[in-house]
């Protein structure tokens, strides 16, 4: 049997990430300051990648005061309705690059809390994305992350709710809250917003590190849809390697004579899934 190697399909960049990576990048060569409103991605080869090359990244809006007027990219990962109106209104160029699909929870909790519901998002309420949905909430929202949060929940009979999704969640974790909440309350709005770039690396992660002798993941420490692929590949195919570069492993993996699968994040750059892979064709 001869060595074989497979990358995932849909490895690396999802459509928001690309998105937002783009406008960075495009807008360097404008020759005015550029900004991004946070990390523009989860990963820090990119962030440093991009500092060195003049953007700056804002962590507090009060930063906004003493920075010379130039462009702020607001990431994928989207902002609360109050940061976007600070930073529209700040005299700064604005590019939003917020991912569409999270734009559309922001206007669905817009609109329905504006119509009276109360929100709630499934998520970890320590996302960036989850902070941004429930500052589009004209009332606040509750997020609930797992079954006993969604068990604590006190649903107010008189009251009615709508509940959204953070884009990455688990899809089984939020059929099996969203079958807890409809026990409890009979008014209830359910939008199913998780995104399927997720779902979809995360079904070819299982596929592959089935048939494979070695898998590798690659994506920033930091990034869990990174960590949740290396979970899943890991369960499948003991020897699993979770990388962030291509020197990381450079030396270490074994002689291989099966199948070598490679994916990566939703948030690591087509460079360092090139540099692995012609390593693991050319050099292993
Ligand atoms: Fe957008 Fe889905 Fe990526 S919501 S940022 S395309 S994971």
């Amino acid at each position: 049997m001869s060595k074989e190697v497979v990358l995932s399909e849909n490895a690396g960049f999802c459509f928001g990430a690309n998105r937002g990576y783009n406008a960075v990048k495009d807008a360097i060569s404008e020759g005015i300051p550029i900004y991004t409103y946070g990390p523009i991605l989860n990963n820090s080869f990119i962030v440093k990648g991009f500092e060195e090359r003049g953007v700056r990244v804002i962590n507090d809006l009060s930063e906004l005061d003493s920075l010379p007027k130039g462009k702020i990219i607001i990431r994928s990962h989207g902002v609360s309705k109050a940061e976007y109106e600070r930073l529209t209104d700040s005299g700064f160029e604005i590019f939003d690059a917020t991912c569409p699909f999270v734009k559309r929870i922001h206007r669905i909790v817009e609109k329905e809390s504006m119509g009276g519901r109360e929100i709630i998002v499934v998520g970890n309420p320590r996302h960036p994305e989850v902070m941004g949905i429930v500052g589009w909430s004209v009332k606040g929202a509750t997020v609930i992350e797992n079954s006993e949060e969604a068990d604590r929940f006190s649903f107010d009979p008189d009251k009615s709710y709508c509940v959204v999704s953070q884009t990455t969640f688990n899809r089984n974790k939020f059929q099996e809250l969203v079958e807890l909440f409809e026990k409890r309350s009979y008014n209830i709005l359910v939008m199913n917003t998780i995104c399927d770039a997720t779902g979809v690396r995360q079904t070819e992660a299982e596929e592959l590190s089935k048939r494979a002798e070695v898998m590798i993941v690659i994506g920033d420490r930091q990034s869990s849809n990174s960590k949740k692929l290396y979970e899943i590949c890991k369960s499948n195919c003991e020897q699993t390697y979770f990388i962030q570069e291509l020197s990381d492993i450079v030396g270490r993996l074994p002689k291989v004579s099966g199948l070598v699968g490679i994916t990566a994040g939703a948030s690591t750059p087509k460079y360092i899934i090139e540099e692995v892979q012609s390593y693991v064709r050319n050099d292993v």
